[in-house]
């Protein structure tokens, strides 16, 4: 019997409410470059020779307004389904991923990005296409470029751990489909989660699984707090 072909689909994260930002509105929708900060990296997955589907995720009562400005108004084909998020990160990842549960073949991948990545570049979608394909789980990181300190919580240092050895997690992060739904629903199941910021962090608490990582680049930044955002020109 002929498989059915894996399909390699993004989920994009855009239900934050983008507090450090401190902004009226969610971070997700401020212009740059006189473009729904979102778009950029739709785009980016739009073009994509990867990326099959875009699931986008939203905030609670945005889908009607992210349907008709963003995905109708740019005419995005990839974009299958738009969803609320949750409260967490964590929560809106596992929306996406229940809902594609029975929804695609068990042998597809999901490459999950923060919406606030604008900078997102194909050949970083090329390389974890190589890697997850071979390895099953990775995700885009840089070296990092400063040492690092750790505090106790007076502010006095504790220790320096070996620079060579400490990279800083970018999105996207790659999975075999099944591997990181189930690695999800076991963590949500036992409420393990406190302080979980990333989806590569889900497998290191499940155990079981080695997650790579694949070269990033120092462009692929997330937009967090006001001096990230490039004033627009006039
Ligand atoms: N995100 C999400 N659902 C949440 C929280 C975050 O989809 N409940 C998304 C954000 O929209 C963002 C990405 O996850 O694209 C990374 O999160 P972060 O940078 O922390 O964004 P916010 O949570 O919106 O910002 P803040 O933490 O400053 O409130
Ligand atoms: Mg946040």
């Amino acid at each position: 019997m002929k498989e059915e072909k894996a399909l390699h689909i993004a989920i994009v994260l855009a239900a934050g409410k983008g507090r450090r930002m401190n902004r009226e509105i969610p971070k997700q929708y401020l212009l740059l470059n006189g473009k729904p900060l979102v778009c950029h990296c739709l785009e980016a997955l739009e073009a994509s020779r990867r990326i099959d589907q875009i699931l986008l995720v939203v905030g609670a009562g945005e889908t009607e307004y992210v349907k008709r400005e963003l995905v109708e108004a740019y005419s995005y084909q990839k974009v299958a389904a738009i969803l609320e998020g949750g409260a967490e990160r964590y929560d809106s990842v596992s929306h996406a991923l229940e809902y594609l549960d029975g929804r695609i073949p068990e042998t597809s991948y999901v490459y999950i990005h923060d919406g606030a990545r604008p900078y997102l570049e194909e050949d970083l979608l090329e390389r974890l296409y190589q890697m997850v394909c071979r390895e099953g789980a990775c995700i885009a990181a840089v070296p990092v470029k400063d040492t690092i300190k750790q505090v106790d919580e007076e502010g006095t240092i504790q220790e320096t751990p070996e620079r060579s050895r400490l990279w800083m997690a970018q999105t996207p992060q790659a999975f075999s489909y099944p591997l990181i739904r189930d690695a999800y629903r076991k963590l949500l199941a036992e409420g393990r989660t406190e302080g979980l910021t990333d989806d590569a962090q889900v497998l290191e608490r499940t155990g079981g699984q080695a997650v790579r990582v694949v070269e990033g680049s120092y462009r692929n930044q997330k937009i967090t707090t006001p001096e990230d955002l490039p004033l627009e020109k006039k």
